[in-house]
């Protein structure tokens, strides 16, 4: 977890189609933690909670959203937080449920893990569907999406007020731009892969002239995990430059990766 060191000093963006004045705070703490109990997740977020993170990342498919909403509800009850609309709530539609009679039904499903009344931004966590039921990841019987329907009822969820914004993950600029074809609510977010060693220089330029705000997973590389490297954490250049400022590698990625989830 990088040290934000205090919630005043965390930079926000207004996303674009947004209903509601609110904006996002680019410093984002993440929540897909297989190897953490509900209890120790839900420990992380209130200790996140009073390091000054607002901006929290879960997804239907993580089995974040119930201890991130048992933090929430502690975190209002200690006073960490005023308010609920203190913090940015980003969660994501899985491939099984990426159809477009079962958008609606599975985002009130991640509010009722939540206990919240609304999320702030929500996300299609992946291009692809696959066949409706249980999770099972990697996913198995997967089919072509129809980004259509799908996103005509993404658009429907922000419309109802479950969400204040919409967006996407792990979309390319061609399927951005099919999306864009035919949206009536264009995407405020791309959250997609981003890192020192992975920048994403086309999809950004793609997404900058678009006005949808890229957003990086894994920005310090995913280290210890089958598709991660330490390619970041053990760059001779990026030790040298923390050095030389007297931070840590992680703090100098997190400040200078735009938007970025840890
Ligand atoms: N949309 C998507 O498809 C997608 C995919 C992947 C992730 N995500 C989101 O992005 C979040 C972050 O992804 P990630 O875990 O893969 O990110 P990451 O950039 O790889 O960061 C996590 C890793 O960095 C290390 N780390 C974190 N803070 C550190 C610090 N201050 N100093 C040194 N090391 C530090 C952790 O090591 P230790 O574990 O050893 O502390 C862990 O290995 C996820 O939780 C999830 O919310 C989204």
């Amino acid at each position: 977890m990088a040290n934000p060191a205090s919630s005043s000093q965390i930079p926000e963006v207004v996303l674009g189609s947004s209903t509601g004045p609110k904006s996002m705070p680019v410093l984002a703490f993440g929540t897909a933690a297989n190897n953490l109990q509900p209890i120790q997740l839900k420990t992380a977020v209130i200790e996140a909670i009073k390091l000054g993170y607002r901006h929290f990342d879960t997804a239907a498919v993580y089995g974040s959203e119930q201890p991130l909403g048992e933090a929430i509800k502690e975190a209002l009850k200690l006073g960490l937080v005023a308010s609920r609309d203190q913090l940015f709530i980003t969660s994501k539609l899985w491939s099984n449920d990426a159809h477009p009679h079962l958008v609606i039904p599975a985002l009130k499903k991640s509010l009722e893990n939540l206990q919240l009344e609304y999320l702030d931004l929500y996300l299609i966590h992946w291009p692809i569907s696959a066949k409706p039921g249980k999770f099972v990841f990697p996913l198995v019987d997967v089919m072509p999406m129809d980004f259509k329907g799908v996103w005509a009822a993404m658009e429907e969820s922000q419309r109802l007020g479950l969400t204040k914004s919409i967006g996407v993950s792990n979309f390319t600029c061609k399927k951005i731009e099919t999306l864009l074809s035919h949206a009536t609510i264009p995407p405020s977010v791309n959250q997609v892969e981003m890192s020192p060693f992975w920048q994403q220089k086309k999809l950004r330029d793609f997404c900058k002239a678009n006005g949808i705000v890229v957003t990086a997973f894994s920005p310090l590389g995913a280290k210890g995990t089958s598709w991660g490297s330490n390619h970041v954490m053990e760059s001779k250049v990026l030790q040298d430059i923390a050095e030389a400022r007297g931070k840590t590698v992680a703090q100098c990625v997190g400040t200078s990766t735009w938007a970025g989830l840890y």
